[in-house]
């Protein structure tokens, strides 16, 4: 894991970064490590959790249902998707979609800290817990802590909801919505 950290801090940029992961990570049989997508400079970037089947399948972020659900939020939030710099705390599916495992978070942690280096963005938005827990405290309650910015390292985090957790949620889908608008408003 040292040599790990070690060798990522001499990554000068998001391509050789991805070839580490693909090195590093490994998908299952016909799925693909993603790595994340947008703009190599965005100002505004998101974190999900974990790439799902279609994520896995097609090499990109969120395509699927929540996918589609963040594109929407997004642009009510007056922001496209190809402005937004879109990415995963893990870079490979977790079996059966499982929640991720400690060890797995570890693993990929220096890789999601040194893809936020690179990107090098104004605003982070952390998107469900296992997001909110990795990037600003291992111990934070999303139901505690969303909807609040919080200054860490330089940037401002908007800890939300997953998109996954609102389908069902009228509530958690507000607070989604609300959030992604107060991101949009600072961007301004
Ligand atoms: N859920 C995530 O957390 N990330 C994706 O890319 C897709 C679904």
């Amino acid at each position: 894991m040292t040599t790990h950290i070690a060798r990522l801090e001499a990554i000068a940029d998001l391509e050789a970064l991805k070839a580490a992961c693909l090195r590093v990570f490994s998908p299952a049989e016909g799925e693909q490590v993603v790595f994340g997508e947008g703009p190599e400079r965005a100002r505004l970037m998101m974190i999900g959790e974990a790439p799902g089947e279609q994520e896995a399948e097609s090499g990109r972020p969120f395509v699927g249902n929540a996918g589609r659900l963040l594109d929407k939020y997004l642009a009510e939030a007056g922001m496209d998707r190809g402005e937004v710099y879109i990415t995963n705390v893990l870079k490979v599916r977790p079996p059966g979609n499982r929640t991720p495992r400690k060890s797995e978070i570890k693993e990929a942690l220096p890789f999601l800290l040194r893809q936020i280096e690179l990107v090098h963005p104004v605003i982070l938005v952390c998107l469900g817990s296992i997001s909110v827990q990795a990037v600003i405290d291992p111990k934070a309650k999303i139901t505690e802590i969303r909807g609040k910015w919080v200054e860490k390292d330089g940037l401002q985090i908007m800890p939300t909801f997953h998109p996954s957790a609102v389908f069902h949620d009228e509530s958690k889908r507000e607070g989604l919505k609300r959030d992604l608008k107060e991101a949009g408003k600072r961007l301004k």
